[in-house]
């Protein structure tokens, strides 16, 4: 379906209130579909392009989690101990009487960091965790 003009042209489903809310989102950021759309895909990529690579990723994991959540601290300080062979650094925010925010900096071989994020994501109390790697 590729055409003259550099663009290809497909179709896409999604839920009638994720269009509602993607649309009012876009007529505020003055954008348009396709632009929207092609950002997603990018953004998309690089969240997982670091993947598929094979070799050698450097970056950042942002977590926020509650730590009224009966030993959510120890076992998060055990998942970072066991490791420690791929984290840099480590900086601690505490946010509220509640939350902690932990930026994670990392940098090794991408099976042991998609497992470390996979123990983190997986951990009681974690409420939000991102993460922007890339390979080097
Ligand atoms: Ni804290």
């Amino acid at each position: 379906m590729g055409s003259k003009t550099g663009v290809e042209r497909f179709s896409i489903s999604a839920p009638p209130d994720l269009v509602k809310e993607f649309d009012s989102a876009i007529r505020s950021l003055n954008q348009d579909r396709s632009k929207a759309i092609q950002q997603s895909m990018r953004l998309f990529l690089s969240e997982h392009n670091w993947t598929r690579g094979g070799g050698e990723c450097a970056g950042a994991i942002v977590l926020v989690y509650d730590h009224s959540v009966h030993e959510v601290g120890e076992e998060l300080t055990d998942i970072q101990h066991e490791s420690r062979a791929v984290i840099n650094s480590v900086l601690h925010i505490h946010v509220d009487d509640k939350n902690c925010l932990e930026i994670i900096a990392v940098r090794g071989g991408v099976d042991g960091l998609k497992a470390l994020i996979d123990q983190l994501t997986a951990c009681r109390g974690v409420k939000v965790l991102k993460h922007t790697i890339i390979g080097i």
